[in-house]
């Protein structure tokens, strides 16, 4: 299949994927015919993305060890003929803490927010070897306009946040050495979307996330994508 045919027939895996966000994002994938992997800590909640027909894995994502099975796991699958490797991943584990101004962050929201992060790099690290050998792997963070416009009630927020925009754009700079390196174009790409706030802006991500595979890698990486007033 070529690089820009779309997100049919790619594998995308949604990490943190029990929220309206998820939800909107699995139907958009599955619309357009892809496979989604759908992953949070709760089965319950994980139910009506199945019923919606994704795969769904219980999994801590904080937890290095509980990824690196989870991606065996997949790998393992046979149900697909030679096991499931991984074309995408809408990064959606965060949350939103704050408030009280710069002498309120409390450890606790940093803890808290920063599971994001945490869960971020244990993804993308245990599933790196899917995106370089991918004919087409797009992945994506949602990120928030207070990495550009800081504020002191949401310091805790902004750091975490412009940590994950760092990471993303490191893969970025991994997934352009990755093609160079095979002396072809790169066939992934690392994308940041930027959000003020997500209510309303569902449906917009969804679809924004699932174009990414209509345009060449080389377009769209290492680019933060600004929805709705952001
Ligand atoms: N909401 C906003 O207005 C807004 C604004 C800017 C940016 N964002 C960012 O957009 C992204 C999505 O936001 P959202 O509001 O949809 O998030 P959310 O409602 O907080 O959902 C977070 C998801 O992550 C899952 N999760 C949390 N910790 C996990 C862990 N350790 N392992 C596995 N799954 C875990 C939760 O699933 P379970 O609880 O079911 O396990 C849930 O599905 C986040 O990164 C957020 O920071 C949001």
């Amino acid at each position: 299949m070529p690089e820009t045919a779309g997100v049919a027939g790619r594998t995308v895996l949604i990490a943190g994927a029990t929220s309206t966000s998820g939800l909107a994002a699995t139907r958009a994938l599955l619309a357009a015919g892809a496979d989604v992997v759908a992953v949070g800590r709760d089965d319950a909640r994980l139910a009506p993305l199945r019923a919606l027909g994704a795969r769904t894995h219980v999994c801590d994502l904080g937890d290095e060890d509980a990824v690196a099975a989870l991606v065996d796991t997949l790998h393992r699958d046979d149900s697909g003929g030679d096991g499931t490797r991984i074309d995408g991943l809408l990064h959606l584990v965060g949350g939103w803490r704050g408030g009280g101004g710069l002498a309120g962050q409390t450890d606790a929201d940093y803890r808290a927010l920063e599971t994001g992060l945490t869960a971020l790099r244990h993804v993308s690290r245990a599933l790196w070897g899917d995106f370089v050998a991918s004919p087409a792997a797009r992945t994506a963070i949602v990120s928030s306009s207070a990495v550009a416009r800081p504020l002191a009630g949401g310091a805790n927020y902004a750091a975490v946040k412009a940590a994950e925009e760092a990471w993303a754009r490191a893969m970025a700079q991994g997934f352009e050495k990755a093609g160079r390196e095979a002396g072809e174009p790169p066939h992934a790409a690392s994308v940041i979307f930027r959000v003020r706030a997500l209510a309303s802006l569902e449906d917009a991500l969804a679809a924004a996330f699932t174009g990414l595979w209509d345009a060449e890698a080389s377009v769209v990486n290492d680019t933060v994508v600004a929805l709705g007033d952001a």
